[in-house]
């Protein structure tokens, strides 16, 4: 086996849904250790707190953001398990692998869960919502994802609010890929709940989830909570109590964080973040087009996060040898997930320029070339 040797790696560019590339700046600003208990450290998180509130269009006296140590799915789970009373009853709104993760996390603590599944290609519908809540009363709370990254797909989470609330429904939203590069009103779309993490489109690495939840709905569920490490109020209790974390805290992860946070606004905040990740995607699907490759996802539903590609037929296309020829050239691309179709992906977020992305373009040629692939350019329906 070969050991990697850390000094002699070579940055690739990372088009995938996480880990994500992020900035230098990001990185350096690890080059820091401090004392989970250091005043400085302390006032670093209350200020990143405080700016992920002001991200998500809404004020301090209603809602609070908690940081959960931990990936994303650390994030949904912890509110799952949280947010739920005991005789609860989660709906999970599915057309994806995360709509479907989030139903197997729900079903694992025994909880009574509903699964309402749509197509894959297909948004969730909000008046087929809406007349599962008026036929279902048992159910208290309502998860969806807002991009589900299995394919790039949007839903639409202001509509699907104005549903739940009318049913006084508690509101969850996944919104792991979306947060940071969306412009978003957790009040007007109604929702109680909004889970993303450290390193999607708010840039920084891997570490932490965040949950943005409304105080009233929080202090409600104070009781409900399936363990201890990820108790959300509890964990909110500690931060507000003292400024710390219950448990160790990602300092470094928290300090790069808050880089990247500074960078976003930098950028010009997300209208800017989201035009950068949207120039990504039209660039990449034009080029894509030319060489031959279809979109999963018909465009009025596809997002600028990630974009679905069909493999391509062609008996010389094999997927893992075109994802190595590619790493080998220093772009990372990503696998599908799709249930009934053959797909690979190709992320628009993290630290990605339009260099970067001519870049993979010109790999992406280069390699079917190599691998004796030419396809006729892919014509949108
Ligand atoms: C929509 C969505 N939900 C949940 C997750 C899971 O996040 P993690 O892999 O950080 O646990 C992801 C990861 O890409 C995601 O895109």
């Amino acid at each position: 086996m070969n050991t990697p040797v850390l000094n002699s790696w070579k940055d690739k560019a990372l088009f995938t849904p996480g880990p994500l590339t992020t900035s230098r700046t990001v990185k350096q600003a690890m080059l820091t250790d401090l004392g989970s208990r250091d005043s400085m450290f302390i006032n670093l998180i209350k200020d990143v707190r405080q700016r992920l509130v002001k991200l998500a269009g809404v004020e301090e006296e209603q809602y609070t953001a908690i940081l959960v140590q931990g990936s994303g799915t650390y994030g949904l789970e912890s509110v799952v398990s949280s947010a739920l009373p005991p005789q609860g009853c989660l709906l999970v709104l599915i057309n994806g692998h995360y709509g479907e993760r989030m139903a197997a996390l729900s079903q694992k603590y025994g909880i009574k869960t509903i699964s309402m599944t749509f197509s894959e290609d297909e948004p969730i519908d909000p008046q087929k919502v809406d007349l599962l809540l008026a036929e279902e009363p048992s159910i208290t709370h309502v998860s969806v994802v807002h991009c589900e990254t299995t394919t790039g797909i949007i839903n639409p989470i202001a509509e699907l609010g104005d549903v739940v609330r009318r049913h006084h429904i508690t509101y969850i939203v996944d919104a792991m890929s979306s947060f940071g590069a969306y412009p978003l009103n957790m009040a007007q779309c109604g929702i109680d709940y909004l889970i993303t993490s450290s390193n999607k489109c708010i840039e920084g690495v891997p570490g932490f989830s965040i949950v943005l939840a409304r105080k009233e709905t929080l202090i409600n569920s104070r009781d409900n909570a399936r363990t201890v490490v990820l108790d959300l109020y509890d964990q909110w209790q500690g931060l507000e109590k003292n400024g710390q974390f219950r448990f160790t805290p990602p300092t470094h992860a928290i300090i790069a964080f808050y880089q990247a946070l500074l960078e976003l606004e930098q950028e010009g905040g997300v209208e800017a973040r989201a035009e950068r990740y949207r120039q990504n995607h039209a660039v990449t699907l034009a080029a894509m087009s030319h060489m031959g490759f279809k979109a999963y996802l018909r465009p009025e539903y596809q997002g600028y996060s990630i974009t679905s590609f069909y493999y391509p037929e062609h008996p010389n296309f094999n997927f893992q040898s075109f994802y190595e020829r590619l790493s080998q050239k220093g772009f990372v691309i990503y696998p599908g997930k799709l249930t009934h179709s053959d797909c690979f992906r190709i992320g628009h977020i993290g630290r990605i320029e339009l260099s970067d992305v001519n870049g993979l373009m010109s790999a992406i040629q280069q390699t079917l070339d190599e691998m004796q692939i030419n396809l006729p350019p892919c014509i949108s329906d």
